[in-house]
């Protein structure tokens, strides 16, 4: 029977199970069989995999996290051994599809993951890309899954931080994910009715965040709500750092933005603040329909795709439609907020402060 691999790759998110199951599903359709690999890379390069079956499979499609695990750390091409050094183990990978008959690898990530895929199709691998990120920041797909079950949680939490908000007339400020583009504090902070967002693509000042608080605050509002993205940068300064992780793939760990942001609140208004951090709150539990949908369709055109014989593309959503895109142009470029985009312009004119001056 011929073979067709799986692996999830990056950090986790809502619906990487549901294009397991409609890769397995559409594979098996097709006359094939398919071998999951565990841990992301770590798998092919240690020779740890699984086999995906009907009964492997049953139940998965609500199912949050990945039953393949994943990590953000395992480049085979600069691979951790042991000592603090790396060495190059793509050489393995390549074996181990060799040897198990592998056809064509699916590999389900975000940049990360499919920056090591298309190293790998240019040695000679056969691969097919899925995108994966709650951050939704990659400029080849127009949607990825997992961003709308992110927005859902986001908004969740604006709705029950509005509340206590609102009885102790106070500035509540909700730091989310969103590296290097702001699509969940937007997207989120306009659904939850955030009366400030902040991202990185815009620079903000105290100043005109403080005076859209005391604008509401004069116009019988005594409370506000603030919405800031991870990677916002720190007025006049850069991105707030928790923590730098000496040897990873992935060193620079982002945080504190949002306590930043309510201290420099309670300072310039004058009014009790409190920051929550959401979290990986964001990326774990069920996948919402729509992520649940998405997934799906990205999952059956993957498999059509690498059983047609089709290597170094990623499968996209153009508008409405499940495309596909080659490697490289998939892994080029980000997707940030255009400060003009549509969005930014509704949130603007419904009174959101974006903490610039409006232009
Ligand atoms: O890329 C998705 C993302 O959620 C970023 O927004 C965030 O900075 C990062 O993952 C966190 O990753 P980790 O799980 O390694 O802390």
């Amino acid at each position: 029977m011929p073979r067709l691999g799986v692996l999830t790759g990056g950090g986790d998110c809502p619906g990487l199970n549901a294009v397991i199951r409609a890769v397995v599903k559409t594979a098996n359709a097709g006359g094939y069989k398919v071998i999951g690999f565990l841990d992301a890379y770590s798998g092919l390069v240690e020779r740890r995999h699984i086999t995906l079956d009907r009964q492997a499979i049953s139940g998965l499609l609500h199912r949050g996290g990945t039953v393949l695990g994943t990590n953000n750390r395992d480049n085979p091409f600069r691979y951790p051994v042991g000592d603090g050094t790396c060495a190059d183990r793509s050489d393995d990978v390549l074996r181990t599809l060799d040897d198990l008959g592998i056809e064509c690898l699916v590999a389900i990530g975000g940049d990360g993951t499919l920056s090591i895929t298309k190293e790998l199709v240019d040695k000679g691998a056969r691969a097919v890309g899925v995108p994966k990120t709650i951050d939704n920041d990659l400029a080849a797909t127009d949607r990825t899954f997992g961003f709308d079950t992110a927005v859902a949680t986001a908004t969740e939490a604006l709705d029950r931080l509005h509340t206590t908000a609102e009885s102790h007339h106070r500035v509540m400020v909700l730091e989310l994910m969103g590296r290097y583009a702001g699509w969940i504090a937007l997207e989120s902070g306009v659904a939850g009715g955030a009366d400030v967002i902040l991202i990185p693509e815009i620079e903000w000042t105290i100043d005109a965040v403080a005076a859209k608080i005391l604008e509401r605050k004069r116009a019988g509002k005594p409370f506000s709500v603030v919405v800031v993205a991870e990677g916002a940068r720190a007025p006049g300064g850069g991105m707030v750092v928790r923590e730098r992780v000496k040897g990873s793939a992935d060193p620079v760990r982002l945080g504190g933005i949002g306590d930043l942001v309510g201290q420099l609140i309670a300072e310039a208004t004058g009014i009790e603040t409190r920051v929550t951090v959401l979290g990986h709150l964001q990326r774990g539990g069920s996948p919402s329909p729509a992520d649940r949908v998405l997934a799906t369709r990205f999952g059956v055109e993957a498999a059509r795709l690498a059983m047609e014989g089709i290597s170094g593309v990623m499968v996209c959503l153009e508008g409405s439609r499940v495309s596909h895109v080659s490697l490289a142009d998939a892994t080029k470029r980000l997707k940030k907020v255009p400060p003009d985009h549509q969005l930014i312009r509704a949130a603007r004119a419904i009174g959101i402060s974006f903490g610039d001056v409006e232009p």
